[in-house]
């Protein structure tokens, strides 16, 4: 009932009376004062008025753990999950705490990072009120070699929930980002805790760029924001709990069996594939057509040659992209 108030207080922009909405929302207006008393606490400036109702006027810019995990439900991840307002890196504090024996399907997020890290030692832009920074935890008793496909699942379901939430066109750019017209809105950082045919745990740190304004000057050419893409301010915490819950979907059925209708939409939001890619494998450059990724994950190269040569991290310069 609660997203339905914000929705007709946002819809009206104005002053909405309570006997409206208790008529609207078939409840009675000691339930709307409750709704609205609950919004307040979490930080909404409501306005209320006799004779005139309740108007909102301004919305929390702060990530809150009980708004993101109410009624999420979830199974495998964000079964717990912890907001700090500022840590180094995600990542480092969820490897600290799987160190201690911190169960899997727990997730860190910050406000803020003072050492957010990129993949090949890059620094990730972490400022607070802009970003969802945040690292998984999971222990899924998997071998080494299959950890890389759970960073594609974890790219996929964030596409999803931005496709889904925000509206845009999210692609991913094979194996770790996510892209909105060709522009970088989210990376993945994935590490991992092994031994030599089990792996003990893994960290799948996500920092997507919801409400930033610009970028410092040397990533500012291939980096995006859902607010640059939209135009519009989006509530972090929403947004969030619609990544939390479609990560714990398709890990879920990553680690039960992905179904085949998954795995074919994975590939039509790649945006990698039939382009020219530049590859590193083993020192050596490799050019050619990307034409699949394989069920492990590897990208599929098409060199002039003919030759498939396939692929299984690293960076790939993608024609057109970056
Ligand atoms: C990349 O594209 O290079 C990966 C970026 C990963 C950034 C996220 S933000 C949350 C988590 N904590 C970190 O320090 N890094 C990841």
């Amino acid at each position: 009932m609660k997203e339905q108030v914000l929705k007709m207080l946002e819809a009206d922009g104005g002053y909405v009376s309570g006997e409206y909405l208790s008529r609207m929302l078939g409840v009675s207006r000691t339930a709307v004062w409750k709704v609205i008393k609950r919004l307040r606490e979490e930080g909404y400036i409501i306005d209320s008025v006799t004779n005139k109702g309740y108007c909102l006027k301004g919305k929390p810019d702060f990530l809150d753990e009980n708004i993101i995990g109410r009624d999420i439900n979830t199974a495998v991840i964000g079964t717990k999950i912890e907001v700090l307002k500022t840590v180094d890196s995600t990542n480092e504090e969820i490897k600290r705490r799987a160190s201690n024996g911190a169960k899997s399907g727990l997730i860190i997020a910050a406000e803020c990072q003072t050492g957010g890290k990129g993949r090949f030692g890059r620094k990730w832009e972490s400022e607070s009120g802009e970003g969802i920074y945040f690292t998984f935890l999971l222990r899924p008793g998997l071998p080494p070699a299959d950890i890389a496909s759970i960073t594609l699942a974890a790219g996929y379901a964030v596409c999803e929930a931005l496709r889904e939430y925000s509206g845009v066109e999210a692609k991913i750019k094979w194996p770790n980002d996510i892209v909105i017209n060709n522009k970088k809105v989210c990376g993945i950082l994935t590490e991992m805790a092994a031994q030599m045919d089990m792996v003990d745990y893994v960290a799948v740190g996500i920092g997507i760029n919801v409400n930033n304004k610009s970028f410092s000057e040397d990533i500012k050419w291939k980096s995006t924001s859902v607010f640059i893409e939209t135009g519009k301010l989006t509530e972090r915490n929403l947004l969030f709990r619609e990544v939390i819950k479609k990560l714990d979907l398709i890990i879920s059925e990553f680690l039960t069996g992905i179904p085949e209708e998954r795995k074919t939409h994975f590939k039509e939001l790649c945006i990698t594939l039939g382009r020219s890619v530049t590859a590193m494998r083993g020192g050596t450059e490799i050019k050619g057509t990307a034409v699949d990724v394989s069920s492990g994950g590897d990208l599929i190269i098409r060199q002039s040659s003919g030759e498939l040569v396939s692929v299984n991290s690293g960076e790939v310069v993608v024609q057109g992209i970056y």
